[in-house]
């Protein structure tokens, strides 16, 4: 059993097989930075895959798309590859690609057909904003009322939603079900292989927003049978800043006619025709739009290296092993402060980090980076902390508790006004 000291975090650390990764970061100095949940660290890796980009740029100018290490024209695809072992798909099920949200469009587009009254899409009053604005949207591109024909069903009072009650509302009313993979604030992990199952014996597609889950955990879309799914690169990925995100398209659907569709989903073979009848290119690289974004999907090619390297499964370990320990020494430590527990306890329904909740919780973040501590916050009382099994010790977990300690027992917290700032 851990005693909670400092000498068992350093000990869990000297047992790390993963602590030599973290070397390989850049870390802020005298930091200790628990936010790779909405922004993952540069890694020396994805610099020199930027280096070697903008190098080929300054080299050969057009003849990059072509040639060099790692021609331009095929990148969404070669990044798509590195990726697939961690969605437990086949590689031309991916492809990286435009934003999040402008995939959650394409995906929508492509795979919701309302029909007489089996007209709506089930999400939830959790999931984050911009998917229920993509819905909204191709809802009312279709001639229908969002209001009548998006179903979000409630969270509990722990801030968790119930499997159950998400396939009960699985009627003949349906057309399409889009749920996070794990809920960006409380961390709860959605059991996809039993909602795909259960959409599936009800004749309705499924797919998932993974924003929360590439990276932290493993998945198997072939074997769950997921229809599609979305995410983001820049998160547990550390794809950099609005790094370019990702689309899943199931083999079973890869012949579908892209819902949106640019030049660049044409099959490579034909696109320099300049025809304007599109003939797509095989498999998810058809649901590619415009010109991909060289630049911003570059620093992925040295970035997923690592977790090629890793291993998911070994990075789900660790990332459990940390999360737990946090969870451990936050009951140790700062049981009485006003703080509950925003997240599931249970290991296979928690994601890559800890939600701590107190009615302070705004200010409490600000103390807490002002003291080098880099959580976020979520309204309307959450502080995620999410400590990153590629580069945080648990040397850094222990101490990250014992300076919330700290704030919480000088009361330094009241210091700062407790509303969240333009970017929290
Ligand atoms: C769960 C989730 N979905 C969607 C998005 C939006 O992603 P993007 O800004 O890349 O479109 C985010 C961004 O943080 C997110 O966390």
């Amino acid at each position: 059993m851990d005693d909670g000291s400092l000498e068992s975090a350093r000990h869990r650390d000297r047992e790390d097989s993963l602590a030599p990764f973290r070397e390989e970061f850049y870390r802020p100095e005298g930091g200790i930075y628990l936010d790779g949940n909405s922004l993952g660290l540069l890694s020396k890796r994805a610099e020199r895959s930027i280096l070697e980009t903008l190098e080929v740029w300054k080299r050969l100018g057009i003849e990059g798309w072509t040639t060099g290490p790692s021609p331009w024209f095929y990148l969404a695809e070669r990044v798509g590859e590195l990726i697939a072992p961690l969605l437990g798909v086949t590689p031309n099920e991916v492809v990286v690609t435009s934003s999040t949200t402008v995939n959650i469009h394409q995906a929508i587009a492509t795979f919701y057909h309302p029909e007489g009254s089996r007209n709506k899409i089930l999400a939830d009053a959790l999931t984050f904003p911009s998917d229920i604005y993509a819905l909204q949207s191709q809802i009312q591109l279709h001639g229908y009322n969002p209001d009548e024909c998006l179903i979000r069903v409630a969270g509990q009072d722990d801030g968790m939603l119930d499997e159950e009650e998400l396939i009960l509302s699985m009627t003949n009313e349906v057309a399409l079900v889009f749920l996070p993979s794990v809920l960006y604030r409380s961390g709860q992990i959605l059991d996809m292989p039993r909602l795909t199952r259960a959409a599936h014996d009800r004749g309705i597609l499924i797919g998932f927003d993974c924003c929360h889950s590439v990276g932290a955990l493993p998945h198997a879309f072939d074997e769950w049978g997921v229809d599609f799914a979305v995410w983001c690169n820049y998160k547990y990925l550390n794809g950099g800043p609005g790094s370019v995100a990702g689309l899943f398209i199931n083999r079973h659907h890869c012949e579908r006619m892209p819902g949106l569709r640019g030049w660049f989903g044409s099959h490579p073979d034909k696109q320099f025709d300049m025809e304007h009848i599109f003939s797509r290119a095989l498999g998810a690289a058809a649901f590619q739009l415009g010109t991909p974004h060289v630049l911003s999907m570059a620093p992925l090619v040295g970035a997923l290296e690592m977790f090629r390297d890793a291993g998911i499964d070994r990075l789900r370990r660790k990332s459990l092993d940390l999360t737990r320990y946090l969870m451990f020494l936050v009951s140790e430590r700062l049981d009485g402060m006003g703080f509950t527990m925003g997240s599931p306890v249970a290991d296979d329904r928690r994601g890559g980090h800890v939600l701590l909740r107190h009615e302070h919780a705004a200010g409490i973040t600000k103390a807490l980076k002002d003291r080098g501590v880099i959580p976020d916050f979520r309204g309307p009382d959450g502080i995620r902390l999410a400590p990153m099994a590629l580069y945080t010790s648990f040397e850094e977990v222990w101490h990250a508790v014992e300076i919330i300690h700290q704030v919480m027992q000088d009361d330094s917290y009241r210091r700062y006004p407790n509303i969240r700032d333009v970017v929290s």
